[in-house]
């Protein structure tokens, strides 16, 4: 049963509740493997929310609403009215990085956040300090820092990380954990032997198999403990066999990949338009420029590759190009990201887009986004904690292993195997509410709408 009061009326069409929701009671701990740009612009900002000093813009359970009823019922909770949630107030952090900079000093480097509202809250940040992290320079070559942890072998290193996690859970006195990943984009690998079941990915951890990147190191750690795992990065992490088995056996939900932001987030708003009008695709070239860490890490051929296979993704699977060969079977589709330092996190991406209309005659589309990746970032980041943690805490999900309906964060959103994901952005949130309604045996809403005219 949930703790918090559902302010909505029932209405007749109501269902039975989809399975318990444990209430969202005490500390939710928040373990960051990464506290780089990302990491520190959630962190300080999820700070200063609970200060009053800023709003928390962008983050769908801190705003969104879900329509329940018909649309006469005038019924509309807020998300956290629907289902509980924890609060801001009950967030505590921790986080792992290569480099010994507290959140302080890490989001003063990212350079994402003024300087005056970092200071306002300057204790708070310099209490949140990395732990030693699992880091290897083979699986992101353009760095090397100090702060790492030694073993004789992988096997070893997993056993530190589960050991920094309860030890999390006792100092924070934290009910729950969440693990989220915003380390750096690691090289381009495909899943292998190794990750094939929970014995063989052991195995292959005693023997230091090249095929285990640090990422995967921390995400058997957090599901062997039982706790969530999120993927923020392009890298394949949770998205093999050996995660989803060890998963699904330990209630520990997981999802991925690749937080949707700045252009792939314009690109799954756009591209279901022009499908929907039937309006044909010629090209569509993307290029960005961004001069942080992560535009560093990315200036590296592997990084890049992880990275590059995620954007592309997205339009193929919707425009669907095999079932509108005359649309969209020509489309060409390019995505390049350049390292600019004087940039910093201020990416500007530019969009060039052919299109086609009526008798095949050609348009242009030109979109020119200074966007900011963190502070578009940082909301996802919260909006997928609180989710993750509502699913550890529903019967109905978190024996699910991955969680789709989640895809709506994500460039290259996790499935079973042989099922395509959903890209549509706006197919995403009605999946996403349409959860939320479920659980609470709410009638799902499929916009028919002939009721209204009997
Ligand atoms: N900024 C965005 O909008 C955005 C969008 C989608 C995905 N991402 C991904 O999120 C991740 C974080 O982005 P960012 O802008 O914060 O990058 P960043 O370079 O500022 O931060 C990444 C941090 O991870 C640390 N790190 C690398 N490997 C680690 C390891 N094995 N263990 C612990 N720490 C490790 C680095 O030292 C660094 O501090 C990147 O993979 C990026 O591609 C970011």
């Amino acid at each position: 049963m949930a703790t918090r009061q559902n302010n909505a009326k029932p209405t007749a069409g109501k269902k039975a509740q989809a399975g318990e929701i444990r209430p969202a009671k005490g500390k939710l701990g928040v373990m960051i493997p990464g506290m780089g740009a990302v990491a520190t612009t959630f962190v300080a900002g999820v700070e200063a929310v609970r200060r009053g000093l800023a709003q928390p813009i962008g983050s769908l359970t801190q705003w969104g609403t879900v329509r329940l009823g018909k649309r006469t019922d005038g019924r509309s909770p807020k998300i956290g009215e629907l289902v509980p949630l924890a609060g801001l107030n009950d967030l505590v952090f921790t986080g792992w990085d290569i480099f010994e900079d507290d959140m302080y000093s890490a989001a003063s480097k990212a350079g994402v956040l003024e300087k005056s509202l970092l200071d306002q809250i300057k204790p708070f940040l310099q209490s949140v300090k990395p732990r030693k992290a699992v880091f290897s320079h083979d699986y992101v070559r353009k760095l090397d820092g100090p702060n790492v942890k030694k073993g004789k072998n992988k096997m070893e290193l997993a056993e530190q990380v589960r050991e920094d996690i309860r030890e999390f859970r006792k100092s924070s006195g934290a009910e729950r954990l969440i693990v989220i990943w915003c380390g750096s984009t690691e090289i381009f690998l495909q899943p292998g032997s190794a990750h094939q079941s929970v014995q063989a990915f052991e195995k292959a951890l005693v023997k230091n198999d090249e095929s285990i990147a640090p990422s995967m190191i921390y995400a058997y750690a957090a599901l062997s403990e039982g706790v969530p795992f999120a993927n923020g990065a392009p890298n394949l992490t949770v998205d093999l066999p050996v995660m989803l088995e060890l998963s699904r056996r330990n209630e520990a939900p997981i999802c991925g990949k690749d937080f949707k932001t700045g252009q792939t987030l314009l690109k799954t708003i756009l591209a279901p338009g022009f499908k929907a009008r039937m309006l044909g695709l010629g090209g569509w070239f993307s290029t960005n420029i961004l001069g942080n860490r992560d535009g560093e890490v990315l200036d590296d051929p592997g990084s890049f590759k992880t990275k590059e296979e995620s954007k592309l993704g997205v339009l193929e699977h919707i425009l669907q190009p095999k079932l509108y060969p005359e649309l969209y079977g020509q489309l060409y589709h390019k995505v390049r990201i350049n390292y600019y330092p004087p940039r910093g996190d201020n990416k500007e991406g530019w969009d060039n887009i052919d299109i086609f209309g009526w008798l095949g005659y050609p348009m242009q589309i030109k979109i020119d986004f200074l966007c900011r990746d963190s502070i578009l970032a940082a909301p996802i980041v919260l909006d997928l904690v609180l989710f993750l943690d509502l699913a550890k805490r529903s019967s109905e999900l978190r024996c699910r292993g991955i969680q789709e309906w989640l895809s709506f964060y994500f460039k290259s959103p996790m499935t079973v195997p042989g099922l395509y994901p959903e890209h549509d952005l706006f197919i995403q949130l009605m999946k996403l509410k349409n959860t939320l309604r479920y659980l609470r045996g709410e009638e799902l809403i499929t916009h028919l709408g002939l009721e209204y005219y009997d």
